[in-house]
């Protein structure tokens, strides 16, 4: 069992939650800028003007603001995203670290502000473009290879508000001039373009958190901004094609797994069709060019009428992805009986798994559902997958000779690692392992920085304190041999 020549190994970020410099160079503001810090019992929240009165409402990556509201500052609160790590000053360093661990790739996003600070504009912003024109050099100086996502959790501020989240089909010409930007700007230094992070939550979420009670209108919004989306994922495709045909485009699915609690074969019906909406929705969409048929039942649920063209059906047929990439953390368990025994984390809820161990943050660790989940995509859709996220956020310590024992780490991602390397032997063309906050960054639910992922360490706490000094973890040393082994190596 080994990992192909030439497989892709590096880490994992996005704009928002490592970026800093808010408002830095012509930025405008993203929905991230007025999402303040949260914890795993207290939710993030959006704050905004209501009438000149300050309010806030709580946070779900893709959701937006009520209506009429104006996105604000509040000074009293606390917006982790405005500093994060400060990747925007210190991402000479940040990239030399990661080339020192062997990275031969590093999945990054564009703050779409950076480019567009409102996002309607005529012209980019050149300071943002050449920002990441630096980055992209930087990465070719050690032979990293860039995977780019288009939008990760940051619409600009004023698009979200004045189309109010993607329920506007003009959104699909502000996507496209900023993503065609982009594929000019950076041909030849990039080749793997991502369209949307985690493209599903816009479903996924609106069951979480115990959550289970959303309307149809709830649903009418999601599948239409979902609908707008993908038919500017697929534009997207066919622009970056005719723009560089070795431009290698995929989506980006939230993957989890579901497993039926019991036997009875309503859970099992019930865990296909949770599986269907939720993951498989969008995942046939992008690589299929077609609605699947169980679309129908999903919309007519929710009395759910869609906005869709001719022109919107031939883009989807036309614009396929070239490779299907997704997020791996945790799988989850459905049950259609009251059950007793139940999970209480950011982003997941229901039923517990008994054979599972739980994070802090109440996130199941499953390696073998990775397999499982790599399996099932590659047998549904015979592209060349990516896993571009994966990993445990935890509290690291620093001990007293001032290093960090991450052992939890590495007993992750070695689980998650041996379980790629049996679907690989599988037959599954596994061409990727970007993993999680590669370096620490914000967490995207909480809003912490106590939920650490990284192999490098970055001095700055939950309040904003702290000198965002990089330092190795164990982990750091134990990552360099697995790359330096193409993945042989897993010891300590
Ligand atoms: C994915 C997102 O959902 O999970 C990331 O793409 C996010 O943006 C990651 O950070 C981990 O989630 P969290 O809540 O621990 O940051």
């Amino acid at each position: 069992m080994t990992f192909p020549k030439n497989f892709l190994w590096g880490g994992a970020t996005a704009a928002n939650q490592i970026g800093g410099a808010y408002d830095v160079d012509g930025k405008g503001l993203s929905v991230t800028d007025i999402t303040t810090a949260g914890s795993l019992n207290e939710p993030r929240y959006l704050t905004y003007k209501l009438n000149g009165k300050l309010e806030k409402t709580p946070a779900v990556p893709g959701a937006g603001l009520p209506e009429g509201a104006v996105g604000a500052i509040d000074p009293n609160s606390y917006y982790p995203n405005h500093v994060a790590i400060d990747f925007y000053h210190h991402y000479k360093e940040d990239i030399k670290m990661f080339s020192e661990m062997g990275f031969t790739t590093f999945r990054l996003s564009i703050a779409w502000t950076r480019i567009f600070p409102k996002g309607d504009e005529e012209k980019p912003n050149q300071a943002g473009l050449d920002f990441y024109r630096r980055i992209f050099e930087e990465c070719k100086k050690y032979g990293i290879k860039p995977i780019v996502t288009i939008s990760h959790y940051e619409d600009p501020l004023y698009l979200s508000e004045k189309y109010n989240d993607w329920q506007d089909r003009k959104m699909i010409d502000m996507y496209v001039r900023y993503a065609t930007v982009l594929f000019k700007e950076y041909k030849g230094l990039v080749k793997y373009w991502l369209t949307f992070n985690e493209i599903n939550t816009a479903l996924l979420l609106l069951n979480s958190f115990g959550n289970d009670d959303a309307d149809d209108a709830a649903y009418q919004h999601a599948y239409q901004k979902l609908h707008y989306q993908f038919v500017v994922s697929a534009r997207a495709v066919k622009i970056a094609h005719k723009i560089d045909p070795d431009y290698v485009l995929g989506n980006m699915i939230c993957g989890v797994v579901d497993y039926p609690l019991t036997p009875d074969p309503a859970d099992v019906l019930e865990t296909r069709h949770v599986m269907e909406k939720n993951i498989f929705y969008c995942g046939d969409v992008q690589c299929k060019g077609k609605y699947p048929t169980y679309a129908k039942r999903l919309w007519d649920e929710h009395n759910v009428h869609l906005d869709i063209t001719e022109q919107d059906k031939k883009d989807l047929a036309e614009g396929t992805v070239d490779m299907y990439t997704f997020s791996y953390y945790m799988s989850n368990v459905i049950a259609t009986h009251d059950v007793s025994d139940k999970v209480g984390g950011n982003f997941s809820a229901g039923a517990k798994n008994p054979y599972l161990k739980y994070s802090e943050w109440g996130w199941a660790t499953d390696p073998t559902g990775l397999q499982y989940y790599l399996e099932v995509m590659y047998d549904r859709y015979d592209i060349p997958i990516m896993v571009v996220e994966s990993g445990l956020g935890a509290v690291d310590k620093i001990d007293s000779d001032g290093k960090i024992h991450d052992d939890y780490h590495i007993d992750y991602l070695k689980q998650h690692i041996e379980a790629m390397q049996k679907a690989i032997d599988d037959g599954v063309d596994l061409i990727d392992y970007t993993t999680w906050g590669c370096i620490d960054l914000v967490s995207a639910g909480t809003g912490q920085m106590s939920k650490r992922y990284g192999f490098i360490y970055a001095d700055r706490d939950d309040e904003g304190n702290g000198t965002l000094k990089r330092r190795s973890k164990d982990s750091f040393y134990w990552y360099k041999k697995v790359i330096e082994s193409n993945g042989e190596d897993l010891g300590l």
